[in-house]
């Protein structure tokens, strides 16, 4: 099986493991896991931040960091298929108390006209007021789309002018630093809080990054010890991450390259496929995911017209050529 179903789906290298099996340990909420300590270091460095904490996954990194901008009663901005807004289970909601107002943009961008119409000032006993806004780069459900530096700066002017907090799921920044060459540290300096994960196109187990202040860490770190997240000799875990950035970071470009092949062989324009992600538009979509399966390639249906695949570590050139042959296929006789 070729699997284009996530980039989560990567399984540790033999050397990560080795890394992991060597790596020094302590208790984290101790404070004296030196590797967890390194990793947040490093992270918080790529991204020109003051500190940075490490979370058990992605979700929960967005969850302390955007309670750590928005209170209950209060709300957040975002685009309307943000991971935040679609795929967190309601979290922001059932554990903050917040609420969630959306644009719509169908590559997941920035539209600054949309937000500018439902921003909403403190107006006292009357109105929801917008404490944050968020943006998620690259847009995972957008087909991996990276949100354009310029909009991004404009974004955050923007949100000083009217005197909100910017969150950046970063989840993927690594697949737009590598594929637009802008530095991780210009990505950090849009968002007040920013969160990253180790275990997607970086191909970790496990692991995710919130960044901000020093006072927005220590406050998460409060945070994700009352949430059930403190972890102990999680150094182990954290070399992974570690391992990650050292080793499989430049390669995501490889990654991006498989997604144009297998864009061009699905009829999708590889110039809209921007990193790892390809989004094919069928009517038939859970009967192309069916086929596809059968000839040996696990693609996912992420709406009933919207198939997904997803490039990653563990799929090679010559995976991504067969894969390409297979769903080319099938897309010539499904149309
Ligand atoms: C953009 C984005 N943010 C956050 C997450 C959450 O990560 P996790 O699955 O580790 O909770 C994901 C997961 O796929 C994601 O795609």
């Amino acid at each position: 099986m070729i699997d284009l179903r996530s980039d989560t789906l990567t399984k540790p290298t033999g050397d990560m493991r080795a890394a992991m099996a060597r790596a020094d340990v302590g208790d984290d909420v101790y404070g004296e896991d030196p590797t967890v300590a390194r990793l947040e270091e490093r992270v918080a460095g790529l991204l020109g931040h003051e500190a940075a904490l490490f979370t058990p996954t992605g979700s929960m990194a967005n969850m302390l960091a955007v309670r750590s901008l928005v209170g209950p009663g209060q709300e957040v901005l975002c685009e309307a298929s943000a991971h935040i807004a679609r795929a967190e289970l309601g979290a922001h909601g059932a554990y903050t108390g917040l609420t969630m107002r959306t644009w719509i943009h169908p590559r997941g961008q920035v539209d600054l006209d949309a937000i500018r119409t439902i921003f909403a000032p403190d107006m006292g006993p009357f109105f929801v007021p917008t404490a944050a806004i968020s943006v998620e780069n690259t847009h995972n459900f957008a087909g991996g789309a990276v949100l354009p530096l310029q909009d991004l700066r404009d974004l955050r002017e923007y949100a000083t002018g009217v005197g909100v907090r910017v969150h950046v799921d970063g989840a993927r920044i690594w697949n737009a630093h590598v594929a637009t060459g802008t530095p991780l540290a210009e990505y950090g300096a849009i968002a007040d809080v920013m969160s990253v994960c180790l275990s997607k196109g970086l191909g970790a187990p496990v692991g995710s990054l919130m960044a901000g202040s020093a006072d927005a860490i220590a406050e998460a770190r409060i945070w994700r010890k009352r949430m059930g997240g403190g972890m102990r000799q999680v150094g182990i875990l954290a070399a992974a991450g570690l391992h990650a950035l050292d080793h499989h970071l430049d390669r995501l470009a490889d990654d991006h390259a498989h997604a144009r092949l297998l864009a061009e062989a699905c009829g999708v324009d590889p110039a809209t496929v921007d990193t790892n992600i390809v989004v094919v538009r069928r009517s038939d979509a859970s009967d192309f995911v069916a086929a596809a399966r059968e000839e040996g390639v696990l693609v996912s249906a992420v709406g009933p017209t919207a198939v997904r695949l997803v490039t990653h570590l563990d799929v090679s050139r010559d995976d991504a050529e067969k894969a390409a042959a297979v769903l080319g296929r099938l897309a010539g006789a499904h149309q």
